[in-house]
């Protein structure tokens, strides 16, 4: 089975399951959900496991991610009683580039349909693609008829040529194809690739959210995730290979102190912030490399934050300066949800909005029945939105893999690339 195994997400009967694969640098968690009679998902399966063999989202050694994912998926499918075989998964490697793109084509009979929506994202320009990448998403934001911008649905209407903004969310091939690998080993095929700022933002926002234009901000162990949206759409998408390790590597090195100590201190006293009795604090922490257990050094809680707080000030710094080169900025308004496991560090919320200067909320999923209390917090975002993708996404306007990336002979001709009037319109 190779990766050509991707399609088109198909619409799912009722009583049918949806299953979805978050592979992350920290864990691997599987949830497995039965759709019932209106349509609602609820969660029959959860299966997680610490993650092996994955780096800043990318896998760095197959077969140990291969057994991290075959353990998730076994832990679920025996919790849920059911036996699986497709999975939506998220991508949060291979450094996921956006770009939004203009098609345009000719109304076929002057009543807009949906075979000419489909006509205009499959004419894309796909040369904008760098070689090596390939397209994860198509995204159609805005539409134009006849020369007038911001259309949201132009089916029904009338008109000669039919113009589409599309946001394009491209990765990198080989990246895409480890994954697919690893998974297909497992006998289990993609049915979806969704990248984890759009599943975290589907999971942790609200309707009102993601249709006025926040950004959603998922701080994970070895990456940070930035997704922004605006009309209920996702318009630009990014990855940053820091994240929660990064913290817990600067304390094992300032400390002295072995990594599992280092995230255990982080965990029970870590701050992002500086706070009032922070000198008066001391903190045990056991030395790298030292026979005896007992040998501690004591440290103040004012020592750590000193350590925790310029690594989490340059995550941040990093988003910001992202997403203002992005020109989505404004367009994600004032508003932000953080969200991934990293955001359950003190202070945290405090230190992003200092640093990005807008209004922060936490956000964890919401909306899904079925989830315990443990896999309800904030790290399983991107597991549970990948569920809401699997299910609102269905007989949507999507494109087959192959034709997202069609041969460089079948690209269409004279075709425009460039920022949509929607986008200039909304700055
Ligand atoms: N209470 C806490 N305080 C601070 N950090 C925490 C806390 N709980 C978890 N973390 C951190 O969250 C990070 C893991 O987050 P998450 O589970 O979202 O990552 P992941 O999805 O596996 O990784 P990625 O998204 O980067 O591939 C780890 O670095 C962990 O130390
Ligand atoms: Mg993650």
């Amino acid at each position: 089975m190779g990766f050509t195994g991707v399609r088109k997400l198909k619409t799912k009967p009722k009583g049918d399951i949806v299953t979805t694969l978050d592979v992350g640098s920290s864990k691997v968690v599987c949830l497995i959900a039965r759709i019932d009679g209106q349509g609602t998902a609820s969660v029959v399966g959860i299966g997680h496991q610490i993650s092996l063999g994955v780096r800043a989202g990318a896998i760095v050694d197959m077969e140990a991610a291969e057994t991290a994912i075959r353990h998730a998926v076994a832990s679920a499918e025996e919790m849920s009683g059911e036996s699986i075989r497709e999975v939506t998964v998220n991508l949060a490697g291979g450094a996921p580039a956006s770009q939004i793109v203009y098609s345009e084509v000719p109304v076929v009979g002057g009543e807009i349909t949906d075979a000419d929506l489909r006509r205009a994202l499959k004419a894309h320009n796909s040369a904008v693609i760098p070689a090596d990448f390939q397209t994860i998403h198509a995204i159609p934001v805005s539409y134009t008829i006849d020369g007038s911008n911001g259309i949201r649905d132009p089916r029904g209407m009338y008109g000669e040529h039919l113009g589409m903004d599309i946001h394009l969310v491209t990765a990198k091939a080989t990246a895409v194809r480890n994954l697919a690998t690893c998974i297909n080993r497992g006998h289990l095929d993609i049915d979806a690739f969704v990248v984890s700022p759009y599943a975290a933002g589907l999971a942790c926002m609200v309707e009102d959210e993601r249709e006025l234009g926040s950004a959603v901000i998922d701080l994970g162990g070895g990456s940070t995730s930035i997704g922004v949206f605006f009309e209920g759409r996702l318009v630009f998408a990014d990855c940053i290979p820091v994240g929660g390790h990064h913290i817990t590597k600067d304390i094992a090195r300032g400390l002295t102190t072995p990594i599992q100590e280092a995230e255990r201190v982080k965990t029970l006293h870590g701050t992002a912030m500086a706070g009032i009795g922070d000198d008066r604090e001391t903190i045990d922490v056991p030395q790298v490399g030292e026979d005896d257990p007992g040998h501690m050094i004591q440290v103040t809680r004012s020592i750590l934050t000193g350590i925790i707080q310029p690594r989490v000030e340059e995550i941040f710094e990093l988003v910001r300066s992202r997403l203002e080169a992005s020109g989505f900025d404004k367009i994600a308004g004032r508003r932000v949800v953080l969200t991934g496991g990293g955001s359950q560090l003190t202070g945290v919320r405090d230190l992003a909005q200092q640093v990005l200067d807008k209004q922060v909320r936490l956000g964890r999923p919401q909306g899904l029945f079925g989830l315990t209390e443990q896999s309800n917090g904030p790290a399983f975002a991107t597991a549970a939105g990948l569920l809401t993708y699997a299910l609102r996404h269905q007989g949507e306007l999507m494109l087959t893999s192959a034709e997202m990336d069609p041969e460089p002979e079948e690209k269409p001709a004279g075709l425009m690339s460039r920022i949509g009037g929607w986008f200039k319109e909304n700055l």
